[in-house]
């Protein structure tokens, strides 16, 4: 359960910019993501955030894994981790918002992995990195406020193309 409104907690994976500054820690002192983000948000009505996450362990590059995130309305998001030809193929979380009230959220999430041995071992992290992840955003979702007349920048543009899309789920 989170303290904040569902259109917060989707919309926030569309803010691009705060991955690097949120998202860059795994593991405290010894592992880190750094993420490059690519600025074609695609050609569906709703944006589709894609890049590459490099993950360093002691400062040393390790990996470099593609990555797909879908915000499919105000209360579901995937994000696609990796390729077939990954290591442990590609991991597909899913995010799913419930309002609770205006201002609680019960936010579930789900993960999908091709079964192998390795991939049982992947619930072991996956509980860890979402919790250790979702704290950092927690201090946005809480914070955030909504003016009426948002000043968008140009690194802003996966923002309002979302809002844009989410127009349709709501009555004028
Ligand atoms: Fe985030």
């Amino acid at each position: 359960m989170v303290l904040t409104s569902f259109q917060m907690m989707i919309e926030n994976s569309s803010d691009v910019h705060h991955a690097n500054y949120v998202h860059s820690e795994l593991i405290p002192y010894v592992a880190s993501l750094k993420y490059s983000i690519s600025s074609d948000y695609g050609h569906e009505p709703a944006p589709v955030v894609q890049g590459t996450m490099t993950l360093c362990v002691f400062k040393r590059t390790m990996a470099t894994i593609p990555f797909i995130l879908h915000q499919w309305s105000p209360v579901l998001a995937t994000l696609a981790v990796g390729t077939e030809h990954s290591f442990g193929g590609i991991l597909l979380t899913a995010a799913i918002c419930v309002p609770i009230r205006h201002d609680q959220t019960l936010m579930t999430t789900l993960l999908y992995t091709k079964r192998s041995t390795l991939s049982s071992l992947f619930p072991l992290g996956f509980q860890y990195l979402v919790n250790s992840q979702i704290s950092g955003d927690i201090m946005i979702w809480t914070n955030s406020q909504r003016p009426k007349r948002p000043v968008f920048t140009r690194n802003d543009e996966a923002i309002v193309k979302y809002r844009r899309y989410c127009q349709q789920f709501y009555t004028k």
